[in-house]
């Protein structure tokens, strides 16, 4: 089935004691025996809940996975997948990661041993290069947040497995929609389902997909024993989500094209950062891996002022963390999503103080660009 039809159904079946047609909320903690060992396999919510599982399938499927799983948040979706390594073993990242999976790997899991080589994965020899005896993990993400650089999954993927070294995408920015990098030879996908999947701002959960049939057995036993789990609501809330994800991410990347030609022609804009732009130095790359461009994109202004400037006019874009929801959100990665990355390193990474970032929604395009017009004439 395509894309659209298996975001609908798989996991989804009408209800088998009611006919529903939609999953129902199964909030519920436990699950009632008939007798020593005989249940409908379900035992305790943590290990397993009906309305959790729903979405663990659905999700797995969306990313031409075997098995899913749904945790608390992506943060607690990306300890779970550090959790499959050992003290002594050496992980190589990309040097732009989510600003909480950067503080997640020095400021938490190098206290329990594990060392980190922060590359630019872009290019894939300098990944290579980053390489030790005891490299067990390279953990990417693509496109990176802010300035959309983009890594070849599937050449950072020979690398790893010519070396036997697994290989974790967040897949936050693109949804499966867009980008499947277990297709492309990753081993591990994690989500922010608080993003896309979700699409409506209104949860905070994340995944994690994967194809190998040891690893889906040694992460189900780390869920259940860490037990940062997905509610059963929030399961519920994500799997209505999902079921508009092909709608939306077309619309978010067409939205997103018509502002990022719009910015590109603004005389105050400096760059547009942008997949989907010819510009964009990795534009090949992009339409080889990704099936749209997406609904993210940053621009430069030319000063912490000329920013400010921006996002103090807005008044459709909403200031706020945060992507991937119906709505635009407009934020400034400097004081915002990347205030803990040290100055020196933002400006080698080209976050700089005028870089203003965009989470396209799926409104009226003329409302957003007019709502930009009116806010870039504040430049002074
Ligand atoms: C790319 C990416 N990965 C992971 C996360 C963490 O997800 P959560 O906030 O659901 O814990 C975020 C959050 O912004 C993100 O943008």
């Amino acid at each position: 089935m395509g894309f659209a039809t298996d975001a609908i159904h798989i996991g989804q079946e009408p209800d088998p004691a009611t006919g529903a047609i939609i999953v129902p909320i199964y909030q519920t903690s436990t699950f009632v025996q008939e007798e020593l060992g005989k249940h409908k396999g379900y035992e305790y919510a943590r290990t397993s809940n009906p309305t959790r599982a729903a979405l663990e399938r659905n999700l797995a499927r969306l990313e031409g996975g075997a098995a899913g799983f749904a945790f608390a948040s992506g943060m607690a979706a990306a300890n779970a997948v550090m959790t499959l390594l050992k003290a002594g073993d050496h992980v190589v990242a990309g040097h732009n990661l989510y600003g909480g999976t950067y503080r997640l790997f020095e400021r938490v899991l190098g206290d329990f041993g594990l060392s980190f080589s922060y590359v630019n994965t872009c290019r894939p020899d300098g990944v290579e290069a980053a390489l030790r005896p005891n490299t067990r993990l390279i953990f990417i993400e693509t496109p990176t947040n802010p300035v959309m650089e983009i890594t070849d999954i599937a050449a950072v993927a020979r690398i790893a497995r010519s070396h036997g070294i697994l290989l974790a995408v967040d897949n936050t920015f693109m949804s499966p929609y867009l980008q499947r990098p277990l297709d492309h030879g990753a081993d591990i996908v994690i989500h922010s389902t608080t993003k896309y999947l979700n699409g409506h701002s209104d949860g905070v959960g994340g995944a994690v997909i994967v194809n190998d049939a040891a690893l889906a057995e040694r992460l189900r036993f780390i869920q259940n024993a860490a037990g940062a789990v997905l509610g059963p609501f929030d399961s519920w809330l994500v799997l209505r989500g999902v079921k508009t994800l092909a709608l939306r991410m077309e619309q978010h990347s067409r939205n997103g094209l018509a502002v990022a030609e719009y910015l590109e022609r603004h005389p105050r804009v400096k760059t547009v950062h942008y997949p989907g732009l010819r510009s964009h130095p990795q534009h090949e790359l992009a339409q080889r891996q990704m099936r749209g461009p997406g609904g993210m994109l940053s621009f430069e202004t030319g000063s912490l002022e000329n920013a400010k400037a921006v996002l103090k006019s807005v008044r459709l874009c909403s200031l706020a963390e945060s992507l991937g929801g119906v709505e635009t959100l407009i934020s400034h990665p400097a004081s915002m999503t990347h205030a803990s990355v040290p100055p020196e390193r933002r400006r080698q990474l080209g976050i700089t103080d005028g870089l203003v970032r965009l989470s396209v929604g799926i409104e009226d395009v003329d409302d957003l660009i007019a709502d930009l017009d009116q806010a870039l004439a504040a430049i002074t």
